[in-house]
């Protein structure tokens, strides 16, 4: 089975492993557009984010247009377009976690990481290790506010809960760097 993208494709170094992962995917679906979705969650697993080169390579490979890549990586929130911290804070700002408090638990992260509550879009810290940004729905509305670490979602997130949220995070981060 043929494991690189076509000779059209953009330089993208994409391990043997992965790219193998990618056929077993496409390989799923009757036309090759329709994995789209699910070789992007692949590429951002491996990656870390989707950069324009990893849209072209999506998009070469899948036999599409770059656009039509790009329209869905900007039409999901779960895809990113940057590199985010090794732990990615989400904040709910939608009506019941705003009425619930999510500008208060924003603003208390922001302080505790030192980061700009005030400044648009995701914040990473200098060191790398968080990133805190305001998402849509979480749906969990009748918890507010509710956030996101990761792939794992808090409900009724108080400061002192967020406080533990990131000393755990903290934790994880030396056990990490220790097992190395
Ligand atoms: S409004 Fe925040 S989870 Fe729905």
């Amino acid at each position: 089975m043929e494991h690189s993208p076509n000779h059209s494709a953009p330089a993208l170094e994409v391990p043997p492993a992965l790219a193998v992962e990618i056929d077993e995917l496409v390989s799923h679906y009757p036309q090759p557009r329709s994995a789209s979705v699910m070789v992007l969650h692949a590429l951002q697993d491996h990656f870390g984010f989707l950069s324009p080169e990893t849209i072209e390579w999506t998009a070469a490979r899948l036999g599409l247009q770059p656009i039509n890549i790009l329209e869905l990586v900007t039409f999901y929130p779960m895809f990113r377009q940057r590199p985010v911290g090794k732990f990615h804070l989400k904040v709910c700002r939608t009506l019941s976690c705003a009425l619930g408090g999510s500008h208060a638990l924003h603003r208390h992260l922001c302080e505790r990481l030192g980061l700009d509550a005030r400044a648009h879009g995701p914040q990473t810290t200098a060191d790398g290790r968080f990133t805190v940004e305001f998402v849509e729905c979480l749906a969990g509305c009748g918890t507010a506010p509710v956030m996101m670490c990761n792939d794992a979602c808090h409900e009724a997130v108080t400061p002192g809960r967020a406080d533990e949220l990131l000393a755990e995070c903290a934790r994880a981060g030396a056990r990490a760097a220790s097992a190395r």
